[in-house]
C-alpha cells in the first residue's frame, strides 16, 4: 500500500477553457496543461471518441450535451458523473434532466480507463468531458457537404425558416423579431452560427472551474477518492 503521502490530492487545474479555446486544427499542446504530465492526454481522447463516433454519432451528441448538464449545476467538476452511494444516495446523475436520457457514462469510463493506463492520476474527469465534448464537435462538423441528421452544423436554422421544424417553440422563434433575425443570420451566413456555437462551448467549459488544490483527480469518474 502506498504511504499516504503518496496518496495526497493531486492539485487540479482544469483548463477545458484553454483547451477548447484553441478550436479544431490547432494543437492546444502548445498551450496546454498537460503538456509535461500527460503529452498523449489530447490524442488518447480524441481516438476513443473517434471510434466511439464512428460506431454510433450520438455518442458525439451525447458528449456535447454532457459538457452542459455538467457546467451548468455547480460548474464544470464532473459531478454529473458521480454514482449513487450510501452517503450521496441520490446524485445529479439520477435528477430528472438526467435520469434517463443523459448518456454516454461507459464512454468516459473507457476515455478515463486509457488514459489512467498512459499517465496514472493525472487528467482530471472535468477535462475528459471538455476534451470529448471539443472533439464530438470538431468531428460532427468535419468538412461534410451532403446534410444529415448526425452532422452538427446550421440546418436547424434553415429548417425554421422553411417550417419545417417539430416543435411549437421551434416555430416561435420566427414570432420576435430579434429571434427571427438571429434565425436568419444563423441559417444564411456561413460560419456566423458556428462562430457562436464554438464561443459559447467554450464560455461554458469555463463555469466555475477548479483551480489550485481546490479539488482531485478521481481514480475512477463515478467515485470521488477517500483517503
Ligand atoms: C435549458 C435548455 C435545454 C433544455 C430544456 C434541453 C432539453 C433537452 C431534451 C429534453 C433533450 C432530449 C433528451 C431525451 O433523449 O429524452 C435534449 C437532448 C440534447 N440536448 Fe438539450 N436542452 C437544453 C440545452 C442544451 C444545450 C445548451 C446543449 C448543448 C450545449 C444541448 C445539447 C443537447 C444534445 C446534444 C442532445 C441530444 C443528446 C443525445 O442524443 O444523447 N441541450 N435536450
Amino acid at each position: 500500500m502506498a504511504a499516504a503521502g503518496d496518496e495526497k490530492l493531486y492539485l487540479l487545474v482544469a483548463c477545458s477553457l484553454l483547451l477548447l479555446a484553441v478550436g479544431c486544427q490547432a494543437s492546444p499542446l502548445q498551450i496546454g496543461f498537460y503538456h509535461d504530465r500527460c503529452p498523449q492526454a489530447e490524442a488518447i481522447v480524441k481516438g476513443v471518441m473517434m471510434d466511439a463516433i464512428s460506431q454510433n454519432p450520438g455518442n458525439g451528441a451525447a458528449m456535447i450535451r454532457m459538457l452542459f448538464h455538467d457546467c451548468f449545476v455547480e460548474g464544470c467538476d464532473a459531478s454529473v458523473l458521480l454514482d449513487p452511494t450510501p452517503f450521496s444516495p441520490t446524485p445529479e446523475k439520477l435528477s430528472a434532466p438526467n435520469n434517463p436520457s443523459l448518456r454516454g457514462f461507459e464512454l468516459i469510463d473507457a476515455i478515463k480507463d486509457a488514459l489512467e493506463a498512459a499517465c496514472p492520476g493525472v487528467v482530471s474527469c472535468a477535462d475528459i468531458i471538455a476534451f470529448s465534448a471539443r472533439d464530438a464537435s470538431c468531428i460532427l462538423s468535419a468538412g461534410k457537404d451532403v446534410v444529415t441528421p448526425n452532422d452538427l452544423d446550421r440546418q436547424y436554422y434553415k429548417n425554421v425558416l422553411s417550417h419545417t421544424v417539430l416543435f411549437t417553440s421551434d416555430a416561435a422563434l420566427l414570432t420576435s423579431e430579434e429571434t427571427a433575425k438571429m434565425v436568419v443570420d444563423n441559417a444564411n451566413i456561413p460560419g456566423w452560427w458556428e462562430d457562436r456555437f464554438e464561443k459559447a462551448m467554450v464560455k461554458m467549459a469555463g463555469i466555475e472551474v477548479k483551480t489550485g488544490d481546490e479539488g482531485q483527480i478521481r481514480k475512477n469518474c463515478r467515485a470521488i477518492n477517500y483517503y
